[in-house]
């Protein structure tokens, strides 16, 4: 209970008591006249009860003290209070008074409405928000300013608030302007209650977002169209590196849809849970498409070479992995705090260790690799082994699953081979789904040269 409150419910107390004192004055002092009428009609003998039992006698001059005590007593606290319930009203006026004229002053839109939406007062903001005069709205229900469905929504926040007595904050109400345009408010809803706390209705303050959240969502659609632009930049880009050797296919595509259900499995890992973020699994779906970029800097007659590669011209391929680090390590300096390059290039400088430290380019044991490298260098075998190469035929899911088992521990982190068990099926969809048709033609240009 606030202040003011507090106050009116005192004076209400004192209010009520001297009433009560000058209603019973009254009626003593009534009474007292009518027994003595009464008794002056039945009797000859003049009745003055006053004379008779109080004399003029100076020996009983003090009960006529006492009495006019009390009297001044109970006078002077009857004034006091009916000065200050003056005083009290005249102030509630004035301020009353000050309170609609800051309302008519302020930008947001403020509106009273009855239980049954009648609006009884606004300010001229409200008036100017919706489009209408000041006698077009008052009397005007207020749901008639809406749509039927968002009506429908906030109908139940406007019981809730009728019943609990709690405030309510509406981030979008959409009106209907007078000139037919639809405008977005924001509100907030409180209940009005009568001088005994009952309630009479509602209090709206309203603020017109519609321009605002016009700007927000051209904002949000020209930054997802940027953010298009740039996955299927880095994606061409990966691809070109990638169509040096591989051909056309979709192994990026289906290899990060790979990583993106490893790094979600491992983040329901408890002892994963807080580094494998929202964040890191959309950073590791964008990034693990670059891991061969590095492949632009091999040479075609390594690259390409049909046959079995010699000692030096495996180390020459082997440095894809420092090409692809070092490039977007270069890119990423250029960019401030971290970035999906982060991982891209921990992806591209590791993607090709193994567990037990018999990989490249460091040689790097357990978990002294980066865990996106351990998880997209699963990704990126497992689509190897399930996809038709001209050397070979696709492996069934079976197959490959076999393969990956059998190299847990060895080239693969142990968890990272239990979070695929556990997401096969998402696997054999994606498999499944993003099959490519056929070998690409520079995959059968190959086959055909080596036959
Ligand atoms: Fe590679
Ligand atoms: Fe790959």
């Amino acid at each position: 209970m606030n202040q003011l409150q507090k106050m009116k419910k005192m004076l209400k107390i004192r209010v009520s008591v001297a009433d009560s004192m000058v209603l019973v004055g009254i009626g003593l002092a009534a009474s007292y006249w009518v027994l003595e009428s009464i008794f002056n009609i039945f009797t000859t003998d003049d009745v003055n009860f006053f004379n008779q039992h109080l004399g003029p006698d100076i020996n009983e001059i003090w009960p006529r003290i006492i009495v006019f005590c009390l009297f001044i007593f109970f006078g002077s606290h009857v004034q006091f209070t009916i000065n200050n319930r003056k005083q009290a009203e005249e102030a509630l006026v004035v301020s009353e008074e000050k309170y609609r004229n800051i309302l008519q002053s302020i930008e947001e839109g403020y509106f009273e409405v009855d239980l049954n939406g009648q609006i009884t007062f606004f300010n001229e903001s409200a008036c100017r928000m919706l489009g209408y005069s000041r006698e077009e709205l008052i009397g005007f229900n207020h749901r008639n300013l809406t749509t039927l469905e968002t009506w429908r929504q906030a109908e139940r926040i406007f019981a809730d608030v009728l019943e609990t007595g709690q405030s309510a904050y509406l981030s979008a109400y959409e009106v209907i302007h007078k000139n037919g345009s639809a405008r977005i408010l924001e509100l907030n809803i409180s209940r009005r209650n009568d001088r005994e706390e009952q309630p009479i209705g509602f209090r709206i303050v309203s603020r017109d977002v519609t321009e605002r959240l016009k700007d927000e969502r051209e904002k949000l659609r020209l930054e997802s169209q940027m953010h298009e632009a740039r996955s299927a930049t880095i994606l061409g880009l990966a691809k070109l590196a990638e169509y040096r050797d591989e051909g056309t296919g979709t192994h990026l595509e289906r290899m990060r849809e790979y990583s993106r259900i490893i790094a979600e499995k491992m983040a329901t890992m408890s002892k994963y849970g807080e580094y494998i973020t929202p964040g890191f699994i959309e950073d590791i779906y964008r990034s693990a498409i670059l891991h061969d970029i590095g492949k632009v800097g091999v040479p075609d007659a390594i690259l390409l070479k049909p046959g079995e590669l010699t000692k030096e011209e495996f180390e020459i391929i082997k440095t894809h992995a420092i090409l692809g680090g070092d490039a977007l390590e270069a890119i990423e300096s250029q960019i401030e705090g971290k970035s999906f390059l982060t991982l891209g290039k921990e992806i591209a400088y590791y993607h090709h260790e193994k567990w037990d430290g018999s990989g490249y380019p460091e040689g790097l044991k357990g978990r002294q690799i980066p865990l996106s490298a351990r998880m997209v260098a699963l990704a990126d075998v497992y689509d190897a082994l399930t996809s038709k190469r001209f050397y070979k035929d696709a492996f069934t899911h079976e197959r490959a699953k076999e393969i990956i088992v059998g190299l847990k521990g060895t080239h693969f982190d142990p968890e990272v081979v239990e979070a695929f068990l556990a997401a096969e099926s998402q696997f054999d969809h994606i498999r499944r789904e993003m099959q490519e048709e056929s070998d690409d033609p520079i995959a059968e240009l190959k086959k055909t040269a080596l036959n």
